[in-house]
């Protein structure tokens, strides 16, 4: 059978369920409808070949954050060595992005009209196949009640599921999409997509969280993390966990392989997972505006790090922007990677008081 029809029959059961619209439906989701968790965000694994560690930094380094963006070089020749550098002119767009919006989020940002702008904006990168994903955070760590926080959903296209999309968008208004096929190898549009919207519509935010939908996010520790940004009073922020001398894929067979007319060099420059990573408004800008002149590159944070790097902008390494799933840090994490499936996530957040409980609950469903 073909595989995006199977996708749709696994989807199915918590489609049905999304048209009964209550609460109950979120219950039932969460205790019966088991989903598959893409491979979406696999892109953010790091190479094994990777040569060198990332730089960890166990202290959030409040004095980290003074530089500032320098303007875009005129001419490629002031970046270095040409031959290894991805082709950048300046005055020419080598990358358009000829989508149009399908859905824009109608309760997120500009569209609110309650006048409360956001200080956050968080983008969940979403397949929108993954109904249940998108569920789970909205009923977990993305129900905000403080309009200083907002979320929407990044979601590419499928004519396969036009109908469901229609549905979920009806009731919950918080998805951007975009009319390009929503396949892995088009992340990248979906990064992009996610920045241009934020500059268009939601640029009163001061900071843009990107996460994968198979993410937790721990708020609390999240605005923690922006007050003592703010304090230190420069905003230049593009922050999460840095990998540094990962090797480029040249087997044809790898899901990552790039060939080297695509990418000559043997390394990528240094990248932050693009799971999780938080960036300030005015390096958002920047990147946005520069995407159009930069070559694309599928693996959609290996792109950004490419970006990152003709911008000369700084990429800050926080561990706690964590790849992997780590229960007993859970606390301790800004971000954490893969808890199973969007039950876990919503079984979890309903165990308020016992800790032991959520934790065993977690290794069990992480062994079936
Ligand atoms: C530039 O790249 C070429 C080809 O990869 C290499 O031979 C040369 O040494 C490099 N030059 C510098 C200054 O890095
Ligand atoms: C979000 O939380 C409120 C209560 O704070 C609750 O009424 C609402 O149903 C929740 N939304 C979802 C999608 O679970
Ligand atoms: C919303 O959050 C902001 C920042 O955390 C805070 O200053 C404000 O008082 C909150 N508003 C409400 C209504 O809780
Ligand atoms: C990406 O989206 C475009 C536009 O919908 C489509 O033509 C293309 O086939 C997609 N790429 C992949 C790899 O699916
Ligand atoms: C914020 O700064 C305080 C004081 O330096 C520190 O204790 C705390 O861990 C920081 N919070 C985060 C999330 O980094
Ligand atoms: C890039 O930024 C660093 C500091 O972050 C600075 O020392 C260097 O001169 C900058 N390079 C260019 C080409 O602007």
């Amino acid at each position: 059978m073909n595989r995006q029809i199977i996708k749709i029959l696994r989807t199915l059961p918590a489609v049905i369920l999304l048209v009964s619209i209550s609460s109950v439906m979120l219950m039932v989701l969460s205790r019966h409808v088991k989903i598959e968790v893409t491979s979406l965000n696999e892109i953010s694994i790091p190479t094994d070949e990777t040569e060198v560690p990332p730089l960890i930094i166990t202290a959030f380094p409040r004095t980290k954050y003074t530089k500032t963006i320098p303007t875009i070089p005129i001419e490629t020749t002031t970046l270095g060595n040409a031959t290894v550098k991805p082709r950048v002119l300046f005055d020419e767009i080598i990358n358009p992005h000829p989508y149009r919006y399908k859905r824009i989020p109608s309760r997120v940002c500009k569209s609110t009209g309650n006048q409360v702008h956001p200080r956050l904006l968080i983008l969940v990168k979403s397949n929108v196949f993954q109904i249940g994903h998108r569920m789970a955070i909205r009923a977990t760590w993305g129900n905000f009640t403080n309009s200083s926080i907002q979320i929407a959903f990044l979601l590419g296209d499928s004519p396969l599921i036009t109908s469901f999309t229609k549905m979920e968008y009806d009731l919950y208004e918080d998805m951007v999409q975009e009319d390009f096929m929503d396949e892995y190898k088009n992340n990248t549009l979906k990064t992009i997509m996610g920045f241009n919207w934020a500059v268009s519509d939601c640029s009163q935010a001061k900071f843009v969280l990107f996460v994968d939908d198979d993410y937790y996010v721990n708020i609390p520790l999240l605005l923690d993390l922006i007050e003592n940004i703010t304090e230190s009073e420069d905003e230049n922020v593009f922050i999460g966990f840095k990998y540094e001398h990962a090797v480029v894929r040249r087997k044809k067979e790898s899901k990552w392989y790039v060939s080297t007319d695509e990418y000559p060099n043997k390394h990528w420059p240094p990248y932050i997972s693009g799971g999780s990573m938080l960036l300030s408004m005015d390096v958002v800008k920047e990147i946005s505006k520069t995407f159009p002149h930069v070559k694309q590159i599928f693996i959609d944070d290996v792109y950004l790090g490419i970006v990152a790097e003709i911008l000369n902008i700084t990429l800050t390494h926080d561990k706690r922007f964590e790849v992997k799933y780590v229960p007993e840090k859970l606390d301790t994490l800004i971000t954490s990677h893969d808890y199973g499936s969007p039950n876990v996530l919503v079984h979890e957040w309903n165990i308020d008081d016992d800790e032991d409980d959520a934790i065993s609950t977690v290794e069990q469903n992480s062994r079936t």
